[in-house]
């Protein structure tokens, strides 16, 4: 069983696939931490993320261990996953990583949730269900600003809601793989749900696809 998540930022995605997946006893795999690790290591590197052949060659190399450097969840990795994102040579290094956790879940998993931007669309388009999760730019980047503070990092709305903005402009504008529903995604807007009801819709959906 797959289950492909996709969606723009703090929309939800990644709660409600960890849920899914506890709930259906299957793998789990945050894609975004991918195109993070890539991001980072090319800033680390001294090098611009929008420089194609330097991102490429540290996407060819990334390896298992670069998905738990410190560091990932900030904002300014997050901008630079976004320009690493958007470079097809990046995209085409990390696509069989993904394809294969789907196929091969690992711990004996019988299938896996993807969460992403591509998932329904690129990675796994004959997944069993489909999910676009959205919501409000002004809600999602309050709960950005809320997520955070709480982990002790100092954030203004105003600064949270623009870089928001401007990354959801660049993942849905970019020529290769752009954000957007896939044809046969259930869209689930979050705005005013909180994440116990998310996840009872996303449970509905899911048992309608499977009856
Ligand atoms: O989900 P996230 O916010 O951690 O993702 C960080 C960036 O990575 C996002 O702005 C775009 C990119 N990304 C992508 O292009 N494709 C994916 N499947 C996942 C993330």
């Amino acid at each position: 069983m797959i289950i492909a998540i996709d969606g723009p930022a703090a929309a939800g995605k990644g709660t409600l696939a960890r849920r899914l997946a506890v709930h259906f006893d299957l793998a789990y795999l945050d894609t975004g931490l991918i195109y993070r690790a890539v991001g980072k290591k090319v800033l680390d590197a001294g090098a611009d993320p929008e420089d194609a052949e330097a991102s490429e060659a540290v996407a060819r190399a990334l390896q298992a261990t670069d998905l738990e450097t410190q560091g990932l969840r900030t904002d300014e990795t997050a901008q630079a996953a976004s320009k690493v994102s958007a470079v097809p040579g990046v995209r085409a290094a990390l696509l069989e990583f993904q394809r294969d956790f789907a196929a091969y879940p690992p711990d004996g998993k019988k299938g896996a949730v993807l969460d992403g931007r591509d998932i329904g669309t690129v990675v796994c388009p004959d997944a069993d269900a489909k999910l676009f999760v959205s919501a409000s730019t002004e809600v999602r980047a309050e709960r950005r600003l809320k997520e955070l503070q709480e982990r002790g990092l100092e954030a203004i709305y105003a600064r949270v809601l623009e870089d928001m903005k401007e990354r959801d402009a660049r993942d849905s504008s970019r020529a290769a793989s752009p954000l957007e529903p896939a044809k046969d995604a259930h869209q689930l807007d979050t705005s005013t749900l909180d994440a116990d009801q998310v996840f009872a819709k996303a449970l509905e959906v899911i048992s309608s696809r499977e009856a």
